[in-house]
């Protein structure tokens, strides 16, 4: 059981996500693999254990809600962010990890707030969180997981798992014709640059 500020975070996102069995399964899943690759990438195992278990806890708002979450807590987003659907619930996700859970610390936010995107320089803690969400066991293909899980075993490096990963998205965004967020392409060219 994890309490934060007397909050236990357990029942917290599970009732945030009590409408979608699946995305709570795969909290679950991300919060293992997010430990996981935590101990073994040498990041705070605890930090990483929250991050990744709370990082979709907006997922089940509607747009609408997400961005009025956004207004009364003047939470600052750019204008480009909140006009994207599929990644706005990661923004609205930090603010109310702040604002419900009362947590402060910066990492832990910043790993919620990047887990869609991605951005330059992303902490370590941001990076676990990040190809958690990916590879979790619970929820996602496993053809995915271990196109990535193979990268990580094969190289110990995480930023080429995570270019392999934003390659995939990328592929995806525009397979369906969706829009893809100029933070995605910063950290892909940042990446492809250095590998
Ligand atoms: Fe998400
Ligand atoms: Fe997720």
């Amino acid at each position: 059981m994890t309490i934060i500020n007397s909050i236990d975070v357990n029942e917290w996102i599970k009732n945030k996500l009590r409408h979608n069995e699946e995305r709570y399964l795969h909290s679950l899943g991300a919060q293992e693999a997010a430990k996981k690759l935590a101990a073994e990438f040498g990041a705070d195992v605890e930090k990483a254990s929250i991050a990744a278990l709370i990082h979709d806890n907006a997922k089940c708002y509607k747009y609408e809600e997400l961005l009025k979450v956004i207004e009364e807590n003047n939470f600052p987003v750019e204008e480009v962010i909140k006009n994207n659907r599929k990644v706005v619930h990661a923004f609205v996700g930090a603010c109310l990890a702040q604002k419900e859970l009362g947590i402060q610390d910066e990492d832990i936010i910043n790993a919620i707030m990047y887990h869609t995107t991605g951005r330059i320089n992303m902490s370590l803690l941001e990076k676990v969180v990040y190809l958690a969400d990916k590879i979790e066991m619970k929820t996602r293909p496993p053809e995915q997981i271990n196109k990535i899980t193979n990268v990580l075993e094969e190289t110990k490096n995480m930023d080429k798992a995570m270019l392999i990963s934003f390659d995939m998205t990328i592929k995806s965004l525009i397979d369906r014709k969706l829009s893809i967020s100029i933070k995605t392409i910063e950290i892909w060219n940042d990446l492809i640059t250095k590998s």
